[in-house]
């Protein structure tokens, strides 16, 4: 088969890696990638915002499928014009997609369909939106509605960073993405990543991790698109897995279906596991960016099987099979990040640090006169397995230390949480 891979991440290079382990696999081609995609597809210089430019190629190289990995060309719709032009493709239909580009879609979806989630309401004037925050007080969560890169969310603690957030959103901070505002009731418990791929019919459970958002050690600092992950979540215990099916996912995809949008694709329920059990957050419609490294690092099967059964509807025949191990991946960021990153900066060591048993992953590299260099704000994706968190933790840090890059940091407790578990403290 040929493959196209769009997206240019780690969670795309994780996703390339993989698919080229597949003896389906004829061709990989990647667009636009980035130089550690190179190692596994033919980088193409394609605009991905331009879906008939796309569909192009794929017609002019016989692309078999087309596996979408950021939010932004789904939000715009490339599954439905691709599928349109003949293509087959792995990711949701524009209306498929709401379920992450319109958070107010989500929560009405829950409501309907009687999924838990936190109680909300939905504003598309601030008057409204405030008399709702002073009726309900501190602690409240303030979301833009569409796209917001991850910058979207407020949890408020006061009642005057509540009543900012709702200014910000409605002053165009975030775009046309804030000209609607939900407001959240506040939950509190262990949050944790849930993926399921899905075939407009059948939810096959895809994986269990978690996530650290914050940009400081000890989860302090401002609010990232993920500094590491490691998976299993340990609070996803089987019975915690069964109920998110029964009470969240499984009524999703029904509901998706009575409207007219069956869901195909990743869906990542972002959950709160609370007192009273699993709670959605969020949906996202593509795999988490750093989770996804996590998912192939541990995944046995071949991912092209998979991500087939799902642009063909046939899930209901398929099952996952994973390594009997730990993964966990550390984000090296660049300088600056999660603010205005510092480019250009050599990164040395890649070889030396694959060397010690772990896959780097590229997320914002170039090359520059023939040098790597840092190209964005989540550089790099240092990821190894182990029998325990603890130990893939190991790993992956002895490997992140022979990453020769002044310029770059990281977290160094990632997977805390699960490491204490672990050690019983
Ligand atoms: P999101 O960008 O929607 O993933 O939200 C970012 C983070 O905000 C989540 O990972 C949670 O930590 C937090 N968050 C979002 N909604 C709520 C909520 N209703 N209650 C508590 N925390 C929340
Ligand atoms: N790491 C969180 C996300 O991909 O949304």
């Amino acid at each position: 088969m040929n493959v196209l891979l769009l997206g240019s991440g780690g969670r795309e290079h994780a996703l390339a890696w993989k698919l080229a382990a597949s003896p389906l696999l004829t061709k990989l081609y990647a667009a636009p990638g980035n130089p550690g995609i190179a190692e596994q597809a033919e980088l193409v210089a394609l605009d991905i915002a331009n879906h008939a430019a796309v569909a192009a190629f794929c017609r002019d190289m016989k692309i078999d499928l087309v596996v979408v990995g950021p939010e932004a060309p789904l939000v715009a719709g490339i599954g439905d014009d691709l599928r349109a032009a003949g293509i087959r493709v792995f990711g949701p239909s524009k209306a498929a997609a709401r379920l992450e580009g319109s958070k107010g879609f989500t929560k009405d979806l829950c409501a309907r369909f009687n999924i838990p989630t936190a109680a909300y309401g939905r504003f598309d004037n601030l008057a409204a939106a405030r008399a709702y925050v002073e009726k309900v007080g501190a602690p409240i969560v303030i979301k833009a509605d569409g796209l917001a890169a991850g910058k979207g969310v407020t949890v408020a603690m006061t009642l005057p960073e509540a009543l900012d957030a709702l200014s910000a959103c409605f002053d165009g901070s975030f775009g046309s993405a804030g000209a609607e505002v939900v407001v959240e009731e506040f939950m509190t418990g262990e949050e944790a990543s849930f993926f399921c791929l899905c075939d407009g019919t059948t939810a096959l459970p895809f994986g269990t991790a978690q996530d650290h958002k914050r940009v400081g050690d000890g989860d302090v600092g401002p609010n990232t698109g993920g500094m590491g992950a490691y998976s299993p979540a340990p609070v996803m215990t089987p019975e915690m897995v069964d109920r998110t099916m029964r009470e969240i996912i499984e009524p999703t995809m029904r509901g998706m279906a009575e409207l007219g949008s069956p869901f195909a694709g990743v869906l990542f329920a972002g959950l709160m596991i609370t007192d009273q059990g699993p709670r959605l957050i969020e949906y996202n419609t593509r795999f988490g960016d750093p989770e996804c490294q996590v998912l192939m690092m541990r995944l046995k099967d071949d991912l092209l099987v998979l991500l087939n059964a799902a642009a063909d509807g046939q899930l209901g025949h398929m099952s996952v099979r994973w390594l009997d191990e730990a993964a966990l991946t550390v984000v090296m960021a660049a300088a600056g990040y999660p603010g205005a990153p510092e480019k250009g900066s050599v990164i040395r060591g890649i070889d030396a640090a694959r060397a010690e048993g772990a896959e780097v992953f590229h997320a914002g590299t170039a090359v520059n006169a023939g040098a790597l260099v840092a190209n964005g704000g989540r550089v790099l994706n240092v990821s190894a397995t182990g029998r325990t968190v603890g130990e893939a933790q190991k790993r992956a840090y002895a490997a992140v230390d022979r990453i020769d890059w002044p310029q770059g940091f990281c977290r160094r407790d990632i997977g805390w949480r699960a490491v204490e578990r672990e050690e019983g403290r």
